[in-house]
């Protein structure tokens, strides 16, 4: 198995037990926010988009397609059962936040959603934003 298949494994398995933890009826799930200055990031690929986009495509499908689906769109073979679902991040209302925003909730993650600032590095995470902006719904 390769490592990146067996961390997502092991991520889902976890989320899983959170995700259930999470689904309390007192959990009620707040709008995700990042704080402010999440916003002043700025992203280090914004002259190297291209070179991003290819690197953070592969990045994608090895960590983030089983939750999010291949296209981004919320619809992972291992989000149907999450609550709430993984985002849909072709949609206008990810697609509104700052690169720094989005790489704050990628670092971070909330519930379900992994923090990858354990898994990746920062390079990688921002060619994952970089990457996300080309699945913007046009
Ligand atoms: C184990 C499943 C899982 C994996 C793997 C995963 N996510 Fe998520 N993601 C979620 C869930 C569930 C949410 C919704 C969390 C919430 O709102 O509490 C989410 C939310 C997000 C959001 C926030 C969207 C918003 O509403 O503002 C972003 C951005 C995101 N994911 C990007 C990624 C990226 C990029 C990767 C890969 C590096 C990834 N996710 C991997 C499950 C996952």
């Amino acid at each position: 198995m390769k490592k990146g298949t067996f961390t997502v494994l092991l991520l889902v398995s976890l989320g899983g037990g959170l995700g259930a933890y999470l689904q309390r009826p007192e959990a009620v799930q707040s709008k995700w926010k990042a704080p402010a200055w999440a916003d002043t990031l700025k992203n280090p690929y914004a002259d190297r988009v291209e070179e991003a986009i290819k690197a953070g495509a592969k990045i994608f499908q090895q960590q983030c397609a089983v939750c999010h689906g291949n296209k981004g769109r919320g619809d992972g073979p291992a989000g149907m059962a999450l609550n709430p679902r993984p985002a849909d991040l072709t949609s206008k209302e990810v697609q509104a936040q700052s690169d720094g925003a989005l790489f704050w909730k990628i670092s971070e993650g909330r519930g379900a959603m992994p923090a990858f600032k354990a898994i990746l590095s920062e390079a990688e995470r921002w060619q994952v934003v970089t990457y996300m902006r080309s699945l913007a719904r046009k």
